[in-house]
């Protein structure tokens, strides 16, 4: 949680912070601040909420300075307040720091800062590091960052400038992401690639354990015991186009807009020759009898489909953890064995805490993730990339159904490799797969005007349930996540076969009932259940094949979806008007899609 940036060069540095705190704002927005060193002096611009608070507040008093760091924070110590934001200041005012994490033992050095006059004006855990590196600063930025190293417990990633060192940003990472980017006479310094667009050409990941000391023609690097390391730099292959809104209103449209190609790009991504290749993963999948998917919120989602794939194709057993819950239990590893930590962002601080647990115990691990040089990334023994481009809205879409069809490629890879897959089956299934692109388009385009005309008549329902049977109880529970999320509707989602059992005594005139009914082996059952809702007068609203009379009888509306040729795959499709849905009523309840409350995009704290 929370975006770090940072400016050295020959532009306007509160300019270049604001468009880099602009593309980092998914990792929290409920304040933000700057400092600038000009002139032998700090200089501090905060403000409470949204970034445009603090836009308004830099246009009215600028600060015109070449080098300086900001931040846009997701409180987890003291409120979002003005005070608590970042950046904050040592007692004299001389150094200022922005920081992302946690310092565990804030407390104590609190009290002992104190104790030497500190004087503290937050409720963070952030400002015990100015304080500490001014108590230990004698002109040395870097010996005094290192030794302030040495006092902190906890994660962190965090940049510092010191009034006295104009061209000068000093910053370090232990557990939290942070990177360097390298532009024309100019360097940067963020959270993740986007925020150094369009200024860097190169990037370069700072490992944990590491220090940048940069001004703005050169980086050294150094270890946190003082030891040199060689800046390793390499081209930065995204565009500033890939994080614009381009037509849309929002990057939560454009991202659901874009899953066809999403889709297509990560199919012929895993082809060769039109046959699966064999994914570079270093284990021999063979050997593999028991996979555990490691995954939080919409990607545990997608790794119940997993768990459904890999049964049914590749015969394996397979358990589905919430990372959270994984991390604190005691797991067995044995032979066999594979963890697959599925994270969009792979910064996810509870999944890559699993992700440890299990490299502990010698059990390999592979990371199914969309931002390849993420944290979980680099931890895995493998890389399965999603392909999906940035996703910027903090909820997610398009990288829910890349991991659905990721986990189907991956699937068929194992049922392959265990002799269970013959070749025309193969190729039966990636027809499959390939069609599912077309159906995604149609899908997204035959759905609006149902979805949009449902969302004006239950723009104020307080309350929807979803219900879906087989591979379209994921649907349910990822559909009621996105309506929760992003449009403030209390939304459960639950297996329409349970509904009966308790959850029934919710129907009323006034709650809608959104039910997933595809034509697959489920059809049948759901329609039971779609009457034992109906004889309770609930409104129906339907998700399934568009001219299907018996659905279009028991239902006040359909959502039209494409049928999906292998039915493994329908929630792909299913679940596109769902977000849709999620999206319209948001829009209508005034909420804002791309940065709902409380949220972050990727939550790096537990
Ligand atoms: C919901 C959403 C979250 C994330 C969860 C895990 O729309 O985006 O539930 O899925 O925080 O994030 P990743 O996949 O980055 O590990």
């Amino acid at each position: 949680m929370c975006g770090i940036a940072g400016y050295i060069g020959h532009k306007i540095a509160d300019q270049v912070l604001i468009v880099a705190l602009e593309r980092l704002k998914y990792r929290g927005y409920d304040s933000a601040g700057m400092a600038v060193v000009r002139d032998g002096e700090i200089h501090l611009r905060k403000a409470a909420g949204k970034l445009k608070n603090l836009s308004e507040r830099i246009e009215a008093q600028p600060v015109v300075g070449r080098c300086g760091i900001a931040h846009t924070r997701w409180a987890t110590h003291g409120a979002p307040t003005e005070t608590n934001c970042h950046p904050h200041l040592s007692t004299d005012g001389r150094i200022a720091v922005v920081h992302n994490g946690i310092i565990e033992n804030h407390e104590v050095l609190r009290r002992e800062l104190k104790d030497q006059g500190c004087i503290f004006a937050s409720e963070t855990d952030t400002e015990v590091i100015p304080h500490l590196i001014s108590t230990l600063y004698d002109g040395d930025p870097v010996a005094a960052v290192r030794a302030a190293i040495a006092r902190l417990d906890g994660q962190f990633a965090f940049a510092v400038v010191f009034a006295d060192q104009a061209d000068r940003i000093v910053a370090a990472r232990k557990g939290s992401p942070l990177l360097v980017g390298r532009g024309k006479k100019e360097m940067l310094l963020a959270s993740d690639v986007p925020a150094l667009l369009p200024h860097a050409q190169e990037v370069m990941f700072l490992e944990d354990g590491h220090i940048a000391d940069f001004n703005a023609d050169e980086v050294r690097i150094c270890s946190f015991d003082g030891a040199a390391v060689a800046p390793r730099f390499k081209p930065i292959e995204i565009s500033a186009d890939a994080v614009s809104k381009g037509d849309h209103d929002s990057f939560m449209s454009k991202e659901i807009s874009e899953q066809p190609e999403v889709l297509l790009r990560l199919i012929e991504s895993r082809l060769r020759a039109g046959r699966l290749v064999e994914p570079d993963l270093g284990l021999d999948l063979a050997e593999v009898n028991h996979i555990v998917f490691l995954a939080c919120g919409t990607s545990w989602h997608a790794a119940l489909l997993g768990k459904r794939f890999l049964e049914h194709l590749a015969r394996v057993h397979v358990e589905v953890d919430i990372s959270s819950e994984y991390r604190y239990r005691n797991p067995i590893a044995s032979g066999g064995t594979l963890v697959v930590a599925i994270s969009q962002s792979g910064e996810t601080a509870d999944t890559l805490a699993g992700l440890r647990l299990a490299r502990a115990k010698f059990i390999p691990v592979v990371g199914l993730v969309n931002v390849v040089t993420s944290t979980i990334a680099r931890e895995s023994n493998g890389v399965m990339p999603l392909m999906a481009g940035p996703e910027i809205g903090v909820a997610s879409t398009k990288a829910y159904t890349a991991q659905i069809m990721a986990l189907y490629l991956f699937a068929l890879q194992v049922a392959r490799a265990k002799g269970l897959l013959s070749q025309p089956e193969e190729a039966r299934a990636i027809v499959s797969a390939r069609a599912i692109v077309e159906h995604a388009a149609r899908t997204l385009a035959e759905c609006e005007d149902p979805v949009a005309e449902a969302a004006d008549i239950f723009t104020s329902a307080d309350a929807t349930v979803f219900l879906g049977r087989g591979g379209e109880h994921p649907t349910a529970l990822e559909g009621a996540l996105k309506l929760k999320e992003i449009a403030y509707v209390h939304a459960i989602g639950y297996p329409a076969g349970e509904f009966k059992h308790g959850p029934i005594a919710l129907v009323t005139r006034q709650l809608p009932v959104i039910c997933i009914v595809p034509r697959d082996a489920m059809y049948e059952k759901m329609l039971s259940n779609l009457q034992e809702v109906r004889a309770r007068s609930g409104r129906i609203i339907t998700v399934g094949q568009a001219g299907d009379r018996s659905l279009a009888d028991l239902s006040d509306h359909v959502f039209p979806v494409r049928m999906a040729p292998d039915d493994l795959l329908q929630p792909i499709l299913s679940i596109l008007p769902l977000q849709r849905y999620a999206y319209h009523v948001a829009r209508r309840r005034d909420c804002d899609v791309d940065q709902p409350r409380n949220l972050a995009k990727s939550v790096t704290v537990e």
